[in-house]
């Protein structure tokens, strides 16, 4: 028992996943159709948005989103220095230019300060990353866009079914949203480290007709309304970035999880957030309770030497990424990201996985006190 491998992640196929795929299977309808939308439906409303639109990663449901609204060549959007560099390379792909800025120290996410210094005439977009769940400054956030006429894209790829208030919380009147539903559009990820696990896919979502009228042909070869493929009406330039029936059939399956996921997720934190409180060598991010971190992590001097230690106890974390601005097709110097540069590299997320038990997490606290004690 002691030594069961105790794993950073891992998704989890359900009951309701074969039946889906069965579905699909027994209709010979493995492109995207009914169970797609019925994804994108399932999630908009999950989410209170006005639509959802199905695409085949998280990575191109972000490029979907500039394209959509217009982003290309001689554009420029700001985009946070500590961030899957998909966030980045999404950018690249429209043409446009990512301008990296720094860090909130307190959460990981955006700073707000670094997004008004990189205003520039040439920024038409941020792209706020809520990083493992933590929602960035919203509110500030759409103040800026707002002033400066930008749009807001959110990365919500770590956010799905986390929540954010705008300031005083709900309690006292804020307004309480689902991230990814704060800006024009919200972008969430399926890949397999994420709590709806497709093998890949995406899904956008977005309260505007006009974006959202965008979007349906340029991830469908330009066509809004799919016919026989033959003699289709193509009035815009578009591409094949559909989700199959297949993958959707996957995601309907676990969707039906999707609130005990969220749960133990949080319950994962809360065991972590008590037995580790006391440990002065480790800083552990405070989270809300509309908040749900999809992994938990930390902060601390001796972060390489932690996770060797655990992985010789057959506990899995992961390392944070390292800064985009440090990764050779975005390299710039150290001196305009002294935030991420310095806490990125002592940033370690602890075994998080949804199929974890709690004797689990408090096997990781007690192997982590026993490090440091
Ligand atoms: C913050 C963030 N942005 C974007 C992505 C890209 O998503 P995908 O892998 O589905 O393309 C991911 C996850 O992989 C992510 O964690």
């Amino acid at each position: 028992m002691e030594n069961k491998k105790i794993p950073w992640w891992q998704p989890r196929v359900e009951r309701e996943d074969y039946e889906f795929i069965k579905q699909a299977l027994d209709a010979n309808f493995i492109n995207e159709g009914p169970l797609a939308e019925r994804l994108e439906k399932e999630i908009a409303s999950f989410l209170d948005a006005k639509y959802a639109v199905a695409t085949t990663s998280g990575t191109i449901a972000i490029f979907l989103s500039l394209k959509a609204v217009g982003i290309g060549y001689g554009d420029e959007v700001i985009v946070p220095d500590a961030t899957f560099i998909a966030t980045a390379n999404a950018v690249e792909l429209t043409g446009a230019k990512p301008i990296l800025v720094d860090i909130n120290p307190n959460t990981l996410t955006i700073s707000v300060d670094a997004i008004k210094k990189a205003v520039t005439p040439k920024t038409k977009a941020i792209i706020p990353v809520h990083v493992t769940g933590r929602g960035a400054d919203m509110e500030k956030i759409m103040e800026i866009a707002k002033k400066q006429n930008l749009f807001v894209i959110e990365d919500a790829a770590e956010a799905l079914g986390s929540k954010h208030s705008a300031k005083g919380g709900s309690a006292s009147g804020g307004k309480e949203k689902y991230l990814g539903t704060w800006g024009d559009t919200g972008c969430f990820s399926f890949a397999a480290n994420k709590t709806l696990a497709t093998g890949q896919g995406g899904m956008i979502v977005t309260n505007s007709d006009e974006i959202f009228n965008r979007l349906r042909p340029l991830k469908d070869q330009g066509r809004f309304v799919r016919g026989t493929g033959g003699d289709d009406a193509h009035n815009t330039i578009g591409y094949n970035f559909r989700l199959t029936d297949l993958q959707a059939a996957v995601g309907l399956g676990q969707f039906a999880h999707l609130k005990e996921r969220l749960a133990r997720m949080k319950r994962n934190y809360k065991l972590y957030a008590e037995n580790l409180k006391d440990i002065k060598e480790i800083k552990i991010f405070p989270s809300t309770d509309e908040e749900t971190p999809q992994w938990t992590d930390i902060i601390t001097n001796k972060r390489d030497e932690l996770e060797k230690y655990l992985r010789e106890k057959n506990i899995d974390c992961r390392k944070y990424w390292h800064p985009i601005h440090r990764q050779p097709p975005y390299k710039l110097p150290d001196d305009n990201f002294p935030v991420s540069t310095e806490l990125l590299p002592k940033s370690l997320w602890l075994p998080s996985a949804f199929t974890l038990t709690d004797e689990d997490v408090l096997r990781v606290c007690e192997e982590i006190k026993k490090f440091f004690l």
